[in-house]
Order: structure tokens, then sequence, then C-alpha cells
């Protein structure tokens, strides 16, 4: 069992009553501090949702608590889990490389090289100190994959954390992406000093940007013209969650 299968898990507070409102409908007032980010901290301000790393597993997750509000969440009693690739995960990345329905329509930027990524994850099992890939699991099958990298915003310390998030057409629309993304957040702010997280994606995928805010993304912005794909530049929202 990999060290992330103690599934994290998003508890809320006593005090967050405040800040989601139950039924899913969007607070007026929505905290920019992800609920990761509360975890080190002891201010009043960031003290609204805690995190509980359980050790329980199988979990049952039916519902998720979000800055946003409470989601029900379609997930089995295995529940998500991230744990790093390995050999026998090839064929997903040889899905990806060649099917752009395999990755999504969204993340298509043409044919990729298998050999690379069979190389990459002989050399360093695709996680270096820039980036990495984890496996997205559900209830033990592999269902997509969750990308990190690094961003800098100027000089070399002012850096951050940029996600990206695949899943197989047939795991879409049941909750994964929201917790899968949920998962990599939490993960990434418990083990590096970043302070922001961020993810960009299309104007016209309305999933991400739900899944985003469901996984307590706060959208900050349009990027105009940023990406080049099915013959013609593309708009991306770029959403953050900051410690
Ligand atoms: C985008 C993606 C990660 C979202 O994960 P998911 O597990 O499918 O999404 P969730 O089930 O967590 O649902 C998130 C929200 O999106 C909505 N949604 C899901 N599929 C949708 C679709 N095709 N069109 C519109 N909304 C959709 C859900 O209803 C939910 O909204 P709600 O809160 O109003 O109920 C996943 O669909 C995916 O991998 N897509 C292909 C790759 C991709 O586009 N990656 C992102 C590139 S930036």
């Amino acid at each position: 069992m990999s060290r992330w299968n103690s599934s994290t898990v998003f508890v809320p507070s006593p005090v967050a009553a405040g800040g989601a409102s139950a039924g899913g409908a969007p607070s007026s007032s929505v905290p920019t501090k992800h609920p990761a980010a509360n975890s080190a901290s002891t201010s009043p301000a960031t003290r609204t949702h805690r995190v509980v790393t359980s050790c329980l597993y199988p979990r049952v997750a039916t519902h998720m608590r979000t800055p946003r509000g409470v989601y029900a969440v379609a997930v089995d009693e295995q529940g998500v889990v991230l744990r790093p690739a390995t050999a026998d995960d090839l064929w997903l990345f040889e899905r990806q490389a060649v099917d752009p329905e395999a990755g999504g329509t969204f993340n298509w930027s043409g044919f990729r090289d298998i050999r690379a990524t069979r190389r990459r994850l002989d050399d360093n099992g695709l996680i270096t100190p820039d980036g990495g890939c984890l496996m997205v699991t559900h209830g033990g099958a592999v269902v997509g994959t969750v990308t990190w990298t690094k961003v800098w915003y100027g000089i070399p310390i002012w850096w951050c954390w940029n996600i990206g998030i695949s899943l197989l057409p047939d795991h879409r629309g049941r909750g994964i992406g929201t917790l899968a993304q949920q998962q990599l957040v939490a993960y990434l702010l418990g083990t590096s000093p970043a302070q922001r997280v961020e993810a960009y994606t299309d104007v016209e995928n309305v999933a991400e940007q739900r899944a985003l805010e469901r996984a307590g993304f706060t959208r900050e912005g349009v990027l105009r013209a940023t990406q080049f794909r099915d013959g013609r530049w593309r708009d991306l929202i770029i959403y953050a969650v900051v410690r």
C-alpha cells in the first residue's frame, strides 16, 4: 500500500458552518483559503476547515464540504486514491498519447511519443522536484492521471504549482475529478512550501471549472489566446488555491 493510500479527507470543523452553505449554493463571501492550507495555521481567519489524514480504509464518501458548499459525490467504498505510476500503468499513457478522447479533447495537442514517457517512468517514476504525475485510482482501478508542474512568476523563489487532470471517459461526471484534485492540492501543500496551487482550463470546459470550484479553487481571471487547439487560439480561465 502506498503512503497515499491513507486517504486525505477534508473534514469541516465546527466553525466551518458559516463558510459553507448546505445544499451546495455558493457562499456569498467565498474564502480564498483552501482547506488544506489551514492545517498549519492557528489564525481564526484560516480555521474554517481542518484536514484529517485518515488511516481508515476503505471509506465511504457520500458528501464533500468545500468552502463553496456541500456536494454529493458518487464514489464507492474504496474511494479515490492517488498513487505513483508503475510500468503496469503504461497502457493508460499509451491511450492518452494517441486517442483524444482518452485524455479529453481539452487536453489534446496532437499525437505524442510514448517512448518519452516510458523513459521518464524508468528514470524517475514520473516524479521530479519540478513536477510529477500520479495515477488516479477508484476502487483500485486506474481511472486517470493528475499532474503538477512548477511555474515561476519572476525570480526563482516566486514559484508555485500548476496542476492538470485527465480521467478516462467512463469515469467522468461522478465526483472523481473533484476529489482527485482536492487530494492533489492537499498532497502538494503538505509536502512542499508552495504558497499557491493553480490550474487553468478552457473557457468552454465547464466540467473542469465546476470540479475546480468544488475542490476549493477560486476563479481569478481569463488568460486570452493562450492555447492553440483544433485550429484556433483558445482562452483559458485561471483558478488557484492559496495557502
Ligand atoms: C474535467 C474532469 C477532470 C472533471 O472531473 P469529473 O469527475 O468528470 O467531474 P465531477 O464529477 O467532479 O463534476 C464536476 C462538475 O462538473 C459537471 N460536469 C461533469 N461533466 C460535465 C460535462 N460534460 N458538461 C458540463 N458539466 C459537467 C458535474 O455535473 C459537476 O457539476 P455540479 O457541481 O454542478 O454537479 C473530467 O471530466 C475529465 O477528466 N475530463 C477530460 C479531461 C479534462 O478536460 N481535463 C481538464 C483539462 S484542463
